[in-house]
């Protein structure tokens, strides 16, 4: 057969072909369009076609080439529908749901809680970073040089060359206080929530990392009653109407006078259990007005401004709430402890 007819030939049969299954588009394309396909070798025979008919025939050859590939795509696209409509066909509308869709973790539930609880009286939310400097941590907050906190046994510093223990993982959110104080016009209210780091060896009771929101009240005229009756309206609103608290002088580097809250146990009411050691009351958080050189260290003239400042740790809410008699249980991500909350 001349060339022009084997194109003829195969061009007719590309045009009417029905290739029903993937398979037989492979096969078609392996036979026509691979290494030792046909038109390879009728590309061959074409070199030696005189010059006059190159033209003709050429055309022909990409005529063919193209009709041959349309063919192929036409099957592999008729083949993808039929399968589409057959798994549509296979969908089974009534099917009731998966219900295990996912939700907050427990203890982004208990910070949302506080912040609904303090946004009710106006506290807005603030953010910091996690890695910090000395300054924000320890010293703007009055913390003296040897003080143990700055130990490294409860700090993590990131070593820099050059910069010595300047750099490092906040072990509290008060750094934020000091951000917000410097950064914001005044009066300031508001909550810093946050992850802080302490070099704690993981245990039931203890962890390297766990959350914190503080909170900050600055303005004039602000006054230690102010402190104990927004902590009484939130402890109030968290666990309950006729929740008791009450306030232990205590010592903090940046507030004066400061004192730590308790809360009368929430499983004993008062009578005494093991939650509670038998005292009746548990500790929540720690609180105080914010010390005049902490104020100073931000630019604040503590003639003219006070505050109070406070200090909750998440999980502690949260295993008040909860239950949970284990930290690590919040970081573990096992499913079959978030999908109780
Ligand atoms: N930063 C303290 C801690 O991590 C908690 C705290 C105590 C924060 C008293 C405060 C405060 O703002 O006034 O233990």
């Amino acid at each position: 057969m001349q060339l022009k007819e084997k194109i003829d030939s195969l061009l007719a049969e590309a045009r009417e072909i029905r290739l029903q299954t993937m398979e037989d588009a492979e096969r078609y394309r392996i036979r026509l369009l691979g290494r030792k396909g046909e038109l390879n070798d009728l590309f061959e025979e074409f070199k030696t076609v005189e010059p006059g008919l190159k033209k003709d025939i050429g055309q022909a050859l990409n005529q063919l080439k193209t009709a041959v590939q349309e063919a192929i795509q036409k099957a592999k696209d008729g083949c993808l529908q039929k399968e589409s409509t057959q798994a549509a066909s296979q969908l089974d509308l009534s099917r009731p749901v998966d219900e295990r869709i996912g939700h907050r973790h427990p203890l982004s539930q208990v910070r949302e809680e506080i912040f609904r609880i303090f946004g009710k009286i106006g506290f807005d939310v603030s953010d910091g970073p996690e890695i910090e400097d000395d300054w924000h941590v320890f010293t703007a907050l009055n913390f003296s040089a040897d003080h143990p906190a700055r130990d490294m046994q409860d700090t993590f510093f990131i070593e820099r060359s050059g910069t010595p223990q300047d750099v490092l993982l906040r072990t509290h959110t008060s750094s934020v206080q000091i951000r917000s104080m410097m950064n914001h016009p005044l009066p300031i209210r508001t909550l810093c929530p946050g992850r802080v780091y302490r070099n704690e060896v993981v245990s039931a009771r203890a962890h390297c990392f766990f959350h914190q929101i503080e909170g900050l009240y600055v303005d004039k005229n602000v006054s230690f009653a102010d402190l104990h009756d927004t902590l009484l309206y939130f402890a109030r609103e968290m666990f309950g109407n006729d929740t008791k608290i009450r306030l232990r002088p205590s010592y903090f580097p940046f507030t004066e006078p400061s004192a730590e809250m308790d809360i009368a146990c929430t499983i004993c009411a008062g009578k005494g259990c093991t939650l509670c050691k038998h005292t009746g009351w548990v500790e929540i958080l720690g609180c105080g007005m914010v010390d005049p050189a902490v104020l100073k260290n931000c630019g604040i003239d503590p003639d003219v401004y006070s505050g109070f400042a406070f200090g909750v740790g998440v999980e502690r809410i949260a295993n008040l709430l909860y239950r949970v008699n284990d930290l690590r249980l919040f970081s573990e991500n096992d499913r079959r402890f978030l999908s109780q909350f």
